[in-house]
């Protein structure tokens, strides 16, 4: 290792703080430093190059350094960095906006920017309750979820989303969310067949928000694939039927989309697979192509309307970050969108997703301590077990999805672990050739760790 890697090393060491990261293991590792990126690849301070598998962190749509958003941001620096969006507007923020809302489901017409998923969520939550409020429903301050979601780590966003691993701690900091369990936990949980269980988590939200519809403001979901908890798929038709029964009960329906938005599920929008239009929806990560941190929550012209009136009956959305709708980030996002309709991306998609859909089939799955896989498009779960035929799990201190993890770092590529669970999730750009090697070396980390665990 080069001296400016160990002196990056000690500084990253004695300073930093990483996001779900338990820093005394880290402050015993090696890092890897990434100082540049070109493509589907990022490379290391020494130069080694790693395919990104995981399209950092599900947000990079495009690969690193493409040449139209750098241009854009070189652009949009020469006219100005940043100006508010409190009081002022900016050109790129219109123009996504406009962008945006001529893409998205039918209905939603109204943009409200933030900086990261979870601040889209917040935003959609506390729309929700004011929306009542304006309204004068003003009982209406409930929210019902799935189970095993993931909306982000801000507190009304953690209430949505709880996981007892992660957020025991805050748990007296949370309001109260009604969970509903999906699909996939009856499956589990159960040993139910994929319709039965989506019967009785279908049966459980209609049970559920009849009993409370009064006391409801929304029913928020990530729809088609529960990404961050373990990458969970929904049958076809779940979205539509929580869809429908939010509408039959009077409750808005938000739709996460912060994952599986832009083209992560194989369609523009998860919610497009069911012919659904939220009334809500959230959307970041891979707006700005993985550029810079933008976020999004779009809200249909009725609800847009209950916040209408004079000023002195304030009833505005009294919201908003410093950074709230960021003209670079704008820019880089507008040229972005250019992307999807010049190279007509989202026509390529399926064929990318078949591929994909193959080379796991054939190389993974036979894996001997591969149970299954869970994917929809792009979004990919592999769930390692010691023993497939009965199911037996690896101890937990074995660690056996970060052991592969490791294994195929050393080997070039970047995949994430969660729980016993390897997530891949590459750029909807990445090529044949690339993919072809993602899966192979993710198949061969895989054997090279089971072998000796
Ligand atoms: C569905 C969903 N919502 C919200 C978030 C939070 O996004 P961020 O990390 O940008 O706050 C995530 C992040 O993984 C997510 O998957």
């Amino acid at each position: 290792m080069s001296d400016k890697y160990e002196t990056l090393k000690r500084m990253d060491h004695t300073h930093v703080w990483h996001p779900f990261t338990q820093m005394q293991e880290w402050m015993g590792e090696d890092p890897c430093i990434i100082a540049g990126g070109e493509g589907s690849y990022l490379i290391d301070v020494d130069g080694n190059r790693y395919l990104d598998g995981v399209s950092s962190l599900w947000c990079n749509l495009f690969g690193h350094r493409r040449p139209e958003l750098d241009q854009a941001l070189k652009a949009q620096t020469d006219r100005i960095a940043h100006s508010t969006f409190l009081g002022l507007s900016h050109v790129p923020g219109i123009e996504l906006a406009a962008r945006l809302a001529a893409m998205a489901p039918a209905g939603l017409t109204r943009v409200f920017y933030s900086d990261s998923g979870a601040t889209a969520v917040e935003v959609a939550l506390k729309l929700a309750v004011q929306y009542w409020q304006l309204l004068g429903q003003t009982q209406r301050t409930l929210f019902a979820r799935l189970e095993e979601s993931y909306h982000g780590d801000t507190v009304g966003a953690m209430s949505v989303g709880y996981s007892d691993l992660f957020h025991h701690f805050h748990r007296d900091l949370l309001f109260p969310a009604l969970a509903v369990k999906p699909p996939h936990a009856y499956q589990r949980e159960q040993g139910l067949s994929e319709a039965e269980a989506m019967e009785r988590s279908v049966a459980e939200a209609r049970d559920t928000v009849g009993r409370e519809k009064d006391r409801l403001a929304a029913f928020i979901m990530e729809p088609v694939m529960q990404g961050a908890a373990g990458m969970w798929p929904q049958p076809a038709g779940y979205v539509k039927a929580i869809r429908d029964i939010c509408k039959e009960n009077g409750v808005l329906f938000i739709a996460d989309e912060v994952a599986t938005g832009f083209g992560h599920t194989g369609r523009m929008w998860a919610c497009e697979h069911d012919g659904v239009s939220p009334d809500l929806m959230c959307v970041g990560k891979g707006i700005t192509g993985g550029y810079l941190p933008l976020a999004a929550t779009f809200a249909t012209e009725e609800i847009f309307a209950a916040f209408l009136g004079e000023y002195g009956e304030f009833k505005s959305f009294f919201h908003g970050h410093t950074y709230t709708g960021n003209p670079l980030a704008c820019a880089v996002a507008l040229a972005g969108l250019d992307i999807f309709e010049r190279e007509a991306l989202m026509e390529k998609v399926p064929a990318k997703i078949a591929s994909l859909e193959e080379r796991l089939g054939n190389d993974v799955l036979t894996l001997p301590h591969v149970r299954e896989i869970r994917r929809r498009g792009f979004m990919t779960g592999m769930e390692l077990v010691k023993d497939k035929e009965r199911g037996e799990r690896y101890d937990p201190d074995v660690r056996i999805a970060n052991q592969v993890v490791l294994e195929a770092r050393r080997r070039g590529v970047i995949v994430r672990p969660l729980g016993d669970t390897l997530i891949m999730l590459p750029p909807l750009t990445i090529s044949d050739a690339e993919l072809a090697t993602l899966v192979e070396v993710v198949r061969d980390s895989i054997r090279h760790v089971t072998e000796r665990s």
